[in-house]
This record gives C-alpha cells, structure tokens and sequence, in this order.
C-alpha cells in the first residue's frame, strides 16, 4: 500500500520533482521545432548548474540499482495489480500530490503535463486513442507514491540483461551495477537472442513498463508501443539496440517517434482549463476504458 515516509528518503531521491529529469531531456534533446507557436523560449525554466548535480546523482543510482533481478522483482510485485482500484481520475488526483511545495519554481502540477501532451497531439488531428495515450502516459508516475525512489520510476529505460550502450545517458555509472560484472549479462545479446524482439526483452523498471501492463486490454498496440518505450531514448533517439528489435518493433518505433516530441515539447502556456476540457476528456476515457482500473 502507500508508502508516504519513503518519499522523503533525499538520499534516494536527488531530484526536487520527477520533472527535472525531463527537463534533462530538454537539455539532451532540444525541441527542434515548436510544436506550440505561440510558446516563447524565456517561458521554459532555464536548466542551472545546480540542478545538473541532481540529475547526476539520480542517474548514479538509476544505472546502479537497476539490475536484472530488481526488474524481475518490481515485476513480480507491481504486475499483480493488487495495491488498489480506481478510476484514473483519482489516480490524476493521487498523481498532483507529486507537486513539491519546497520548489517554487515548479510550475506545473503533473495533471498539466498529461493535458499538454494529449491536446497538442488533439490539435494536430491524431486518432483519439493517441489523444488518451497522451493523457495516461505518465500515469506509472504512481509508483513514487507507493514508495518507489525516483530512479525506479522515472529516467531513460534500457535493456537489462544484456550490454550497456553507450549511447545511454551518463554510461559510466553502470560499472557500479552487480550486472556489469556478471559475464552472462555483458556480451552485446547477454540472455536474449539476435532480433528477439522487444517484448522478450526486460526494460530497466519504471512508469512506463507499468502504465503499458495496465492499459495492455485497452488500447491499440500502436498506443501501446508509445506507452511501453517513451522513455527507451538510447532506441528512439539512439537506434542503439537494432540488434535486439524485430521487424515489427522497428514498424512500432514509428509511433513511438510520432509521440515523443509531443511528451517533451508540447508545453503550452496558453492551456485551456480543465473545466473547459473536462467534457471531452471523460467521454474519450469512457470510450476505452472500464470505470476503474487496477493499480
Ligand atoms: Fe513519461
Ligand atoms: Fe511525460
């Protein structure tokens, strides 16, 4: 069940708030285009040395702890379903109580995040299950609030059980991983085979393995795709695993490149108010999904 005294564990959890290590991304990957036209640069934060120190840190236990068997384990334990059941709206409620109050500078509650995403991906005319993937795709976020630090939760997922690649953000914390000294787990296919595929392969645990496991009976897998590899940078952006994607992975990628600009650049000063938004959004949640779904 919840674990709210975790949460303030600060060794664990070197980030002010889950969006600092977005706005790394940002920093990573610079919005190329403008997604919203009347957006201006000066309106996002700007990244200070400061906060780099944080990220850092978070990346050290991100790369340190996620070993194979952990995933094994956070699998056994969250794939269940068994914590508790309610309709996503509560878990949005849940989901706003990851607001810091000791940051001033945060500006924007998790709540509008989703609802940035899922408009710009409504404005541009996409399929409405693209529209709901926009809504619910960091609802995994969840996690920290049953007790998960901040590196099993959020962070660019990668293969377990197989070579590191560099291409993976600040590579040289892994030599502090169990795996990296564990043989079977460092040859560049470790325990899986030649263009296995993906969904035979573990991916470091966090938000977005367990949103996918959650909307697997709902959502086309297009919309699955999106929700299960948002975070597999290294492969979306990297194209450092193809050894381990199959045909159809590689056709799936497609999607999950068309939703990731809208999960980092679509941030809208200018976002009509849920009250305004309210009217749509339950009827596309009441569309694809039950009234409640198992946390
Ligand atoms: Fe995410
Ligand atoms: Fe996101």
């Amino acid at each position: 069940m919840r674990n709210e005294n975790i949460i303030s564990q600060d060794d664990q959890n070197p980030l002010k708030n889950l969006d600092q290590w977005e706005e790394d991304l940002l920093v990573r990957y610079p919005d190329p285009t403008s997604i919203n036209a009347d957006k201006k640069e000066d309106q996002f934060r700007n990244y200070e040395e400061t906060e780099k120190d944080g990220v850092k840190e978070f990346y050290r236990l991100n790369h340190t702890y996620q070993t194979y068997d952990f995933v094994q384990q956070k699998k056994a334990e969250y794939l269940k379903f068994d914590k508790e059941e309610m309709p996503i709206w509560s878990a949005f409620d849940f989901l706003n109580k990851l607001v810091d109050d000791s940051d001033p500078d945060t500006d924007l509650d998790q709540m509008q995040h989703l609802l940035q995403t899922s408009e710009a991906i409504r404005n541009d005319g996409h399929p409405d299950w693209m529209v709901l993937v926009g809504l619910i795709h960091d609802m995994g976020k969840v996690l920290c609030l049953y007790g998960e630090p901040q590196w099993a939760v959020v962070g660019d997922t990668f293969p377990v059980g197989c070579a590191y690649s560099d291409k993976i953000v600040y590579p040289e914390f892994f030599t502090a991983n169990p795996d990296f000294h564990h043989p079977a787990y460092q040859t560049k296919l470790g325990v899986y085979t030649q263009n296995c595929g993906l969904d035979a392969v573990d991916m470091s645990w966090g938000h977005d393995e367990y949103v996918y496991h959650m909307m697997k009976p709902y959502l086309p897998e297009s919309g699955l795709y999106m929700l299960r590899y948002h975070s597999f940078y290294a492969q979306h952006r990297e194209n450092a695993y193809d050894h381990l994607m199959s045909e159809k992975d590689h056709e799936m990628f497609k999607w999950v490149r068309l939703f990731n600009p809208y999960d980092l650049y679509s941030k809208n000063p200018n976002q009509k108010s849920w009250e305004e938004l309210q009217p749509y959004y339950q009827a596309l949640v009441a569309k694809y999904l039950p009234p409640t779904i198992k946390f």
